[in-house]
C-alpha cells in the first residue's frame, strides 16, 4: 500500500483538471489522470511526468467508470482525493455563435431536449456514477476528499437574482447542470456526514479553456488554484463549502 495520497482528477487530459493534476503531483500525491481518450490521458500524464498515470474513464460510459475502480483497487487499494471536474458546456456550439446567442437558442421553451441530455449525462449523472464506484475506495482511505467542480453559473440564490451578471443566462443546459451538479452534491454530503469523507464545491474562475472557446480572462493556472486548495484541505477543516477563491464563497 502506497503512502503517498491518491487523487482521481476526472478530464484531466486538458484544462483545468489537468493544472490540478500538475499541482497534486508537484504537492507529492500520486495522481490518476483521468481521460476519456486513454491516449491523451498519456500525453497528459506523461507532460506531468513521476508521480501522474494515465486513467481511461469516461465519464458517460458505466463499463468504463468500473474498469476504472478497479484498476485504482487493484493497484492502490484506496481513493484519496477525487475530484469530479470533467464536464461540457454544451455538444457543438457553431463557431461565430456568441455565448449570447446559444443562450437565447437554448431558452427552455425552444432547447433541443437532446442538448440538455448530452450536457447532464456528462455533468450531473456522470459525477454521480462515478461518486458510485468511487465512494467504497473512498471508505478504504483515512481521510478521503471530494471535490465537486461546479460553477458559479450553477448558484441558485446569486442568479435568481435580477441582479446578477449571469441571471439572463441561467438556461437549462450548462447552468441548470450545475445546479443539479450543488443539488447531488448537497445529497452526498448528507449522506457522508457520519464518515470521514469531506465533500465540498468548487467553481474555477472564468478560466481560458477549451469548455469557453478560450474567452476566460484567467490562465489556468490561476483558474484552478481553488480547486487546488480545496482538493488539499484536510479532514479538520469545514465540510460543504462552495468557493471560487480562498475565503470568497458563492451560495449554493
Ligand atoms: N473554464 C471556466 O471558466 C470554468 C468556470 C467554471 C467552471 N468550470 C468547470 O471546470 C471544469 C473543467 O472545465 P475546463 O474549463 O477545464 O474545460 P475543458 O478544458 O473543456 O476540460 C474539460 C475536460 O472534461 C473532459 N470530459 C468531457 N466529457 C467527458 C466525459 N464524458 N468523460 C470524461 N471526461 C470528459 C474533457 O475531455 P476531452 O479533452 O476528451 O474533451 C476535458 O478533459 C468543468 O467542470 C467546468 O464546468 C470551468
Amino acid at each position: 500500500m502506497q503512502d503517498k495520497r491518491i487523487a482521481l482528477v476526472t478530464g484531466a487530459n486538458q484544462g483545468v483538471g489537468l493544472q490540478v493534476a500538475k499541482e497534486l503531483v508537484a504537492h507529492g500525491l500520486t495522481v490518476l489522470v483521468g481521460s476519456r481518450n486513454f491516449e491523451k490521458g498519456q500525453a497528459a500524464a506523461k507532460q506531468i511526468g513521476m508521480g501522474a498515470h494515465a486513467l481511461q474513464l469516461d465519464v458517460t460510459d458505466q463499463a468504463s467508470i468500473t474498469a476504472a475502480a478497479e484498476r485504482i483497487r487493484n493497484e492502490f487499494g484506496r481513493l484519496d482525493v477525487l475530484v469530479n471536474n470533467a464536464a461540457i458546456s454544451n455538444t457543438g456550439r457553431r463557431a461565430g455563435v456568441t455565448i449570447e446567442e446559444y443562450a437565447q437558442s437554448t431558452l427552455a421553451s425552444n432547447v433541443s431536449l437532446d442538448e440538455v441530455h448530452a450536457v447532464w449525462e456528462t455533468n450531473v449523472f456522470g459525477v454521480l456514477a462515478v461518486y458510485q464506484a468511487m465512494l467504497p475506495l473512498l471508505h478504504e482511505s483515512p481521510a478521503a476528499n471530494i471535490v465537486n467542480v461546479s460553477s458559479g453559473v450553477g448558484s441558485l440564490t446569486a442568479n435568481a437574482d435580477p441582479a446578477s451578471p449571469y441571471h439572463k443566462m441561467f438556461g437549462p443546459v450548462y447552468p441548470a447542470s450545475k445546479a443539479a451538479l450543488n443539488a447531488m452534491t448537497l445529497a452526498m454530503m448528507i449522506e457522508l456526514e457520519s464518515t470521514p469523507i469531506k465533500i465540498r464545491l468548487v467553481s474555477p474562475a472564468f478560466t481560458s479553456t477549451n469548455l469557453n472557446n478560450y474567452a476566460g480572462t484567467e490562465t489556468v493556472e490561476d483558474g484552478s488554484r481553488e480547486v487546488v486548495r480545496v482538493a488539499l484541505l484536510g479532514p479538520d477543516d469545514p465540510t460543504g463549502t462552495f468557493t471560487r477563491w480562498e475565503n470568497v464563497t458563492i451560495p449554493w
